[in-house]
């Protein structure tokens, strides 16, 4: 199923068929611009990076790599292809075949569900949107272009099915993806972690690690939906996702084993001496990886839900790997543990299954970033540093559910209000550790040459070497 570059959109959903959606895309299209110019990587403009391109959806010959001129990038409308004879797969209309329109029943949930997907992809964009001045290499400059690219394809994505499916509404709704802003005390992001700062590139690792993570359960979620349009494009957007969770766990992998090999050849292990080497201290990155992996935990939602049975029941969206679940995928009389903070302890207690899926999900989440936390750990292990990295305890630092505001440690004690003020400079990035970790960022943009901070990847992209020009400045 190829896509179709010849258009003003590139698209392989026959958008020439429809003229009226073509004109209101093809109206979109230069507000979309507009905002890339103003809010898209800072600078970028004149620059021609080394891109990849989706050319057709089939596996394996999706991509292209060229030098593209960033604001000249092709975004455009791809969904997988159809899968004839498609069911739904779970909840009240299981066995029945996928919608191809928006029943008018859900429409407005999910509306709902398509903004709120949408409204993290512009977001993520705008937070990065400084990186760039502050690249530790043409390689990592390179990758968080590739990254911001696809987050505006995303932006893409929801926007189509915004206006191919939701008329009046959801050309509004369009519109207003354009006009929020991550971080804004007037017209914030929808969701807490996306107006947060990315002010320094271990958070944009952290980020990509954890955040995009979020995002890839989401999708994951949403392509088990019962409205096939959103199903068929989010299954395209998952495989952008994973190289951005590459991105993360390589950078943070990198930063490590330069960490590493700085504290092994200097013999040094205190903080502040390690500091001084110019390279960032484990605790920090034990900090960074506590919030981040918090803030990440919040934007499943809270733990019992409503509308997550809702969405479920009404066959909106599914769970993490709906198909190899072996149930019966409606959920009726099945529980699921949850928090229960009430009594002033972390006891669990079982919740209706189909009220627990933001938890489940969030479990799902858990256990796929514990996978890569483990894999940073060899790299430690293997420099023969005595360092282990965890991830929080769940109840850690959550702002969203009835875990909120409760003071809780990384290894999951509920504490006192004054151990948590004496320990919090332990647990999370301090003002100070921002600044050194911002004290480092300098601009490199020498082919092959790497800050010091970071290690070279192994390999380069597309098999290139890792001192390719990645980037022509102009
Ligand atoms: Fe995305
Ligand atoms: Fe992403």
């Amino acid at each position: 199923m190829s896509i179709d570059y010849g258009q003003k959109i590139p698209n392989n959903v026959d958008l020439s068929s429809d003229k009226t959606l073509q004109r209101a895309l093809e109206h979109w299209q230069p507000e979309f611009l507009n905002w890339w110019g103003a809010m898209g990587p800072d600078g970028s403009h004149a620059f021609d990076v080394y891109l990849r391109t989706a050319v057709s959806v089939d596996v394996g010959g999706w991509t292209h790599y060229d030098y593209v001129r960033m604001p000249d990038y092709r975004w455009g409308i791809f969904l997988n292809p159809a899968e004839s004879g498609r069911t739904v797969g779970f909840g009240d209309h299981k066995g029945e075949p996928v919608w191809q329109e928006v029943p008018g029943e859900y429409r407005s949930n999910l509306r709902r569900i398509i903004v709120t997907q949408g409204d993290t992809e512009p977001a993520s964009v705008e937070q990065q949107r400084l990186l760039g001045l502050s690249c530790p290499s043409l390689y990592d400059l390179r990758n968080l272009f590739q990254v911001n690219v696809e987050e505006g394809r995303h932006l893409w994505a929801m926007v189509y099915l915004l206006h191919r499916y939701f008329g009046r509404d959801g050309r509004e709704e369009a519109e207003a993806l354009l006009e929020r802003r991550s971080g804004d005390a007037d017209k914030p992001r929808i969701l807490g972690a996306f107006n947060e700062q990315t002010p320094d590139w271990l958070s944009f690792f952290m980020f990509t690690y954890f955040t995009d993570r979020d995002g890839k359960f989401q999708l994951a979620a949403l392509t088990e939906s019962a409205f096939d349009p959103l199903a068929r494009t989010t299954k395209f957007m998952l495989r952008e996702e994973s190289h951005h969770m590459f991105v993360g766990e390589s950078g943070v992998g990198r930063i490590l084993q330069r960490t590493c090999e700085v504290m092994a050849k200097h013999k040094v292990d205190d903080p502040a001496r390690v500091r001084a080497l110019g390279v960032i201290d484990l605790p920090t990155m034990q900090r960074y990886v506590n919030f981040h992996s918090s803030v990440t935990l919040d934007l499943f939602g809270s733990d019992v839900s409503s509308n997550a049975a809702t969405f479920y029941t009404t066959g909106l969206k599914g769970r993490f790997d709906e198909g190899r679940m072996q149930d019966n995928h409606l959920l009726k009389d099945q529980t699921y543990p949850v928090f229960d903070p009430s009594s002033g302890t972390l006891a669990v207690r079982e919740a209706p299954a189909l009220n627990a899926l933001n938890e489940k999900l969030r479990d799902d989440f858990v256990k796929d970033s514990i996978a890569g936390v483990g894999r940073w750990n060899r790299i430690i292990q293997k420099a023969g540093i005595d360092f282990k990295l965890t991830v929080p305890h769940k109840a850690f630092h959550r702002q969203i559910g009835p875990l909120a505001g409760l003071k809780v440690s990384p290894d999951g004690r509920i504490v006192s209000e004054a151990e948590w003020s004496a320990s919090v400079a332990h647990w999370l990035p301090s003002t100070e550790d921002r600044a050194f970790v911002q004290s480092l960022m300098g601009r490199v943009v020498e082919s092959g040459k790497f800050a010091n901070w970071i290690a070279p990847p192994v390999s380069g992209i597309n098999q290139q070497p890792v001192d390719f020009q990645y980037v022509r400045f102009n």
